[in-house]
């Protein structure tokens, strides 16, 4: 590389990755097929529209990559029918589910989701952020916020956990048009069959945001929400292992959501592909398809349930009492008889253990100061740890906090 000063940049970075504990819920590292797909020619090509209906020429290329990656991830997640037909409805495979995978970040395949979906200035009800939900299911200070009206659940204040009873009663009481499920600090697995009740219940159109738990769900250790949603979103670089970059998943019967979200994807919000991005979330959706992926999933799983438990044992107090999942919330504050989450956090990256601060549910603090953390184990357990590493690194961290 020419650019001495984005070279450097690049090996300071990978320098950091590789001398931290990274705890990030949310991150992960890409194999090297991967970054090379990422890295490609492929980014240098337009193609605006969908394999087969391009408003560029030159895109054969192109329209085999995303088609791939199309059957790869319908293949993932068992939605593929069992005699695939390549372009059955010009951009996907046959298949009782649709997939669009153009979406540039799981924000703005959200954004899509809502735009296609529900009138601007109808009803969209998620989580609240500061119990668990993502900025996009509706929060206020979220376009989503703003160009639909929102209504946000929260967990139950005694359990810490999301309490279906009074999701139903407030979904009958508003009757929003869509229910959002599936979220950025929730450590409990989601009932999706419940959820459907709800959305039936309410006439409500079910989406499930799975982008922290995708590749559990692919890894065969989480509940998969097809058989309940309508809708189904992901990001694809958190516990899925892959790129920077998103899915939309639509079930396909008479009422055509598919072919309203791939209309607002291209032309209503977004322009050219990243065919790069495409080919790179290909590699992981075929990396994903593997037994030694369906083991990392398990030990995922396993490991974040060590730190847990070890944190616990050594008096912290874990929100939901525990995690089923990847992720976990850990209260640091302890009503005013410990120290922030941004305070912890900065301690722990101080001794090179990088998490987040997070709020937790019913927090009386900020979330830019929030009392909180939120620890995750995918990332070291791509790098081949295990639970007595975990254990180990809960007992580093009570050092660090207690000292
Ligand atoms: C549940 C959920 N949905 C959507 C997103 C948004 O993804 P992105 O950061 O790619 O826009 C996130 C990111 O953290 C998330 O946790």
């Amino acid at each position: 590389m020419f650019d001495i000063q984005i070279k450097k940049l690049i090996a300071a970075e990978r320098t950091r990755q590789k001398k931290v504990i990274n705890l990030i819920a949310s991150e992960n590292y890409v194999s090297k097929d991967v970054l090379e797909a990422l890295g490609s020619v492929l980014t240098d090509k337009y193609g605006e529209g969908y394999p087969g209906r391009r408003y560029y020429r030159g895109t054969s290329v192109v329209d085999e990559v995303e088609l791939l990656a199309q059957e790869r991830a319908l293949h993932l997640f068992g939605l593929a029918d069992k005699s695939p037909s390549i372009g059955v409805r010009g951009n996907s495979i046959s298949s009782n589910w649709s997939v669009n995978v153009q979406p540039l970040s799981g924000s703005p395949a959200n954004f899509a989701v809502y735009a296609a979906l529900v009138p601007q200035g109808e009803k969209i009800m998620g989580m609240e952020l500061t119990h668990g939900g993502h900025l996009t299911h509706g929060q206020k200070v979220s376009m989503t916020g703003k160009f639909w009206s929102s209504i946000l659940y929260t967990v139950n204040k005694t359990t810490e956990l999301i309490d279906y009873d009074e999701v139903k009663r407030i979904a009958i009481a508003e009757k929003p048009k869509l229910i959002v499920s599936g979220y950025t600090a929730y450590a409990h697995i989601v009932d999706f069959k419940k959820f459907r009740e709800i959305a039936d219940a309410a006439d409500a159109l079910l989406l499930v945001d799975m982008s922290h738990f995708a590749g559990l769900v692919a890894g065969g250790v989480y509940p998969s929400p097809f058989p309940y949603a309508d809708i189904v979103t992901t990001t694809t670089h958190k516990t899925l292992r892959g790129p920077r970059s998103a899915m939309i998943f639509s079930k396909v019967d008479a009422r055509e959501l598919w072919k309203k979200i791939d209309k607002v994807i291209i032309p209503g919000l977004q322009g050219g592909p990243h065919f790069n991005a495409i080919a790179a979330v290909a590699v992981a959706l075929r990396e994903a398809d593997t037994p030694a992926f369906k083991r990392y999933a398990a030990q995922v799983v396993s490991n974040a349930r060590a730190l847990a438990d070890e944190l616990a044992r050594l008096g912290w107090r874990i929100v939901e009492g525990g995690t089923k999942t990847h992720l976990l919330r850990v209260d640091t504050w302890m009503n005013g008889k410990g120290m922030s989450g941004r305070e912890a956090a900065d301690k722990l990256e101080a001794a090179g253990i990088i998490v987040n601060e997070n709020t937790i549910p019913f927090d009386t603090r900020k979330p830019m100061d929030p009392s909180g953390l939120r620890l995750g184990s995918a990332p070291e357990t791509t790098r081949g740890k295990k639970e007595k590493d975990f254990r180990e690194i809960a007992r580093k961290i009570d050092a660090i906090l207690r000292n």
